[in-house]
């Protein structure tokens, strides 16, 4: 498969790393576009644009790789879409989910593949929850709870960028940048809730206008109940994910998962004698120190979409589902109430507008600044 990838920063360049050091079997990079400069050093042999619509126009891009920031996502995966690409999308796959939509519409009426790079998911902790879960092995899930507050961000990861923290850059910040990969992963294994409530604090521990901190309580249709917390401010903060079944316990925490099994406890509650009773179980730890394939695994699985028609696990749809949830915690905090699925798409971008219309991009802070960006990922 022949990439183009849009957006040479951070990501842009660590995709194009990982296909150079032959991470991405089947993967050749066709050509490279970043409107601003291109370090002929750093990119040498590579074909370099710097517009996206003449590297659209070039024959030798069968897909494109969208890695610029998050607010032109949706206007530059529809231009691929539209100019008969297969297009992967860095994450957020849009800033709203009334764009989202809009790209799972093109993408099948153009059928070409389109997903979102939500590299998380191939962790291959949160592959066993998902199989403990969803195979059915601990029964119907009554609750699940997932602190994820080791997000910490400091002051000049915003100041970096003109774009990061504001309303008109990312429509949002732990939610919709950082825990977006949580909130999939949450989608992914749970679905999607009937309603949700969520409380928010902007610019809380930064100079940010959006999010640094939200905590959400969730309802699903059959009873079960969840709640999600996350912050950028926080230090060291726990990622600890506890699910709660009918026949066993689940805590995922440091790498490792803690698997309390039981037989039903719906039916011991309802038949024991013991005042004080609990039910027999036993225990056991997984480890997972690995992390998995994560970036190179997703852009492996869209190639394999492209080519042979394999199943595409990180489809546009999955990307719209948690740019969904994301937009609907910060609805219910705006609008202090609950919020019902399927959501209002529209509703929310309109008073994401309303942000928007009086956000500015911020100057770049003219200090050194050092970026060591594989230690942004959790
Ligand atoms: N999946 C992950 O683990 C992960 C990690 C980091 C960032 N991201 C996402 O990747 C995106 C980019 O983040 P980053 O940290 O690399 O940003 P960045 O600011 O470092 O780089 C963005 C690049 O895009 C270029 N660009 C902007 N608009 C363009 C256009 N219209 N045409 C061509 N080039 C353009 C900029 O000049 C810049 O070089 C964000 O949406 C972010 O959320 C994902």
């Amino acid at each position: 498969m022949k990439l183009g990838v849009v957006g040479l920063g951070a990501i842009g360049s660590m995709h194009i790393n990982n296909i150079r050091q032959g991470k991405v079997p089947g993967v050749e990079i066709a050509c490279v576009c970043d409107e601003k400069h291109i370090d002929p050093v750093k990119f040498a042999g590579l074909k370099a644009y710097s517009n996206v619509d003449d590297m659209l126009k070039d024959p030798d891009v069968e897909a494109v790789l969208v890695a610029t920031p998050s607010f032109n996502h949706f206007a530059l995966a529809s231009k691929a879409l539209e100019a008969g690409k297969h297009v992967l999308i860095e994450k957020p796959i849009a800033l709203t989910s009334f764009d989202a939509a809009k790209i799972v519409e093109l993408a099948r009426r153009q059928n070409k593949v389109c997903g979102v790079m939500l590299n998380q998911r191939t962790t291959p902790l949160y592959s066993r929850i998902k199989e403990l879960v969803c195979g059915g092995e601990l029964g119907r899930v009554n609750r699940a709870s997932w602190f994820m507050t080791n997000w910490y961000r400091p002051q000049i990861y915003f100041s970096s960028s003109n774009w990061r923290g504001t309303w008109k850059g990312e429509a949002g910040g732990a939610l919709i940048n950082q825990s977006i990969h949580n909130i999939d992963i949450f989608a992914w294994i749970f679905g999607m809730p009937e309603k949700l409530r969520a409380w928010c604090k902007f610019g809380k521990y930064h100079d940010i206008e959006v999010e640094d901190e939200a905590t959400a309580y969730f309802q699903f249709p059959n009873s079960m109940t969840a709640t999600f917390a996350t912050s950028t401010g926080e230090f060291p903060g726990t990622n600890r994910l506890e699910i709660a079944c009918d026949k066993g316990f689940l805590v995922a925490e440091n790498d490792e998962l803690k698997i309390t099994r039981f037989a039903s406890l719906s039916e011991y509650t309802r038949t024991t004698k013991y005042v004080f009773g609990t039910p027999e179980s036993s225990t056991t730890i997984e480890q997972f120190p690995d992390k998995g394939a994560q970036h190179a695994g997703v852009l492996e699985n869209f190639r394999r979409a492209v080519d042979s028609g394999a199943a595409f696990d990180f489809d546009a749809l999955q990307g719209y589902n948690s740019v969904c949830l994301a937009n609907a915690m910060l609805m219910s905090a705006w609008t202090d109430s609950d919020v019902s699925f399927p959501f209002d798409d529209a509703a929310y971008a309109k008073l994401l507008a309303q942000k928007t219309a009086s956000s500015k991009f911020r100057e770049k802070v003219d200090t050194d600044f050092i970026t060591e960006f594989t230690k942004s990922f959790r």
